[in-house]
């Protein structure tokens, strides 16, 4: 069965919009697990604009199932991911003007910094996943530098204009998921899936984990969050 990992930075969002501290991540990743997630995602970026560092401390306390910290190469947050041990750690590129995560990682040209990281965290027993863009290349990189996972970017897959992009993107990320198998890494992917084009993801073989943060949080503005939950595990399990 395909796991869902739930990405509650932006209950982090709404919270930090008027400096409080409601909604409480704590509480929404509570939801999202009594409502099916298998695990809870967060991104603790560098500017702390959602997440922040005792979100992670509380989560890494209270959750039942796993924490899975996205995050960049940087000294101190890799710092704190040692201090904090999640059980997972998922490597992604950042950018502070950015909105959103704009893409995979790029371990071919950062490559010895990128080795030097997944191996400290390793030695800390933290599973490492590194985001990539379904890239041969890439995937050959990650395999190389010891990562254990690889989650497969699938933005441009989700932002496509037409139906002929759509199908060129989902057969980029359904070839290189075959070649991840192939290098016996395991298989994550994400990124802008919702309840429409979720499926299509969630049905190539070998997958593990689908992480999906923004259109359940948008849909649980009409359902609720336990709902918005439950209903994209429904979609993924019934692929
Ligand atoms: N996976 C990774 C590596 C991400 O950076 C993000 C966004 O934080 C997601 C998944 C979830 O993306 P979305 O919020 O578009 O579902």
């Amino acid at each position: 069965m395909v796991k869902l990992g739930v990405n509650i930075d932006h209950i982090a969002s709404i919270r930090n919009l008027r400096k409080g501290v409601f909604p409480d991540p704590v509480f929404a990743a509570k939801i999202a697990e009594d409502a099916g997630a298998d695990g809870i995602t967060v991104h603790l970026r560098e500017d702390r604009r959602h997440i922040n560092d005792g979100d992670v401390k509380n989560l890494k306390r209270i959750i039942k199932t796993k924490l899975n910290l996205e995050m960049s190469v940087s000294a101190d947050i890799v710092a704190f991911a040692k201090k904090i041990v999640p059980d997972y750690v998922c490597l992604v590129p950042e950018k502070r003007q950015e909105l959103t995560t704009e893409g995979g990682l790029d371990i071919i040209s950062n490559k010895k910094k990128i080795e030097e990281v997944v191996s400290e965290l390793k030695n800390k027993k933290i599973v490492v996943s590194i985001f990539i863009d379904p890239d041969f290349e890439q995937i050959n990189i990650a395999k190389k530098i010891g990562a254990d996972f690889v989650e497969l970017h699938t933005g441009n897959y989700a932002d496509a204009k037409n139906k002929i992009i759509r199908k060129k993107e989902l057969a980029k990320i359904q070839k290189a998921s075959e070649y991840v198998l192939q290098l016996d890494l395991g298989l994550n992917a994400g990124h802008g899936l919702d309840y429409e084009n979720v499926q299509g993801i969630a049905k190539i073989r070998g997958m593990n984990e689908l992480n999906i943060g923004y259109s359940i949080i948008c849909r649980a503005v009409f359902v609720g969050f336990f709902q918005a939950v439950k209903e994209m595990k429904e979609k993924i399990k019934n692929k």
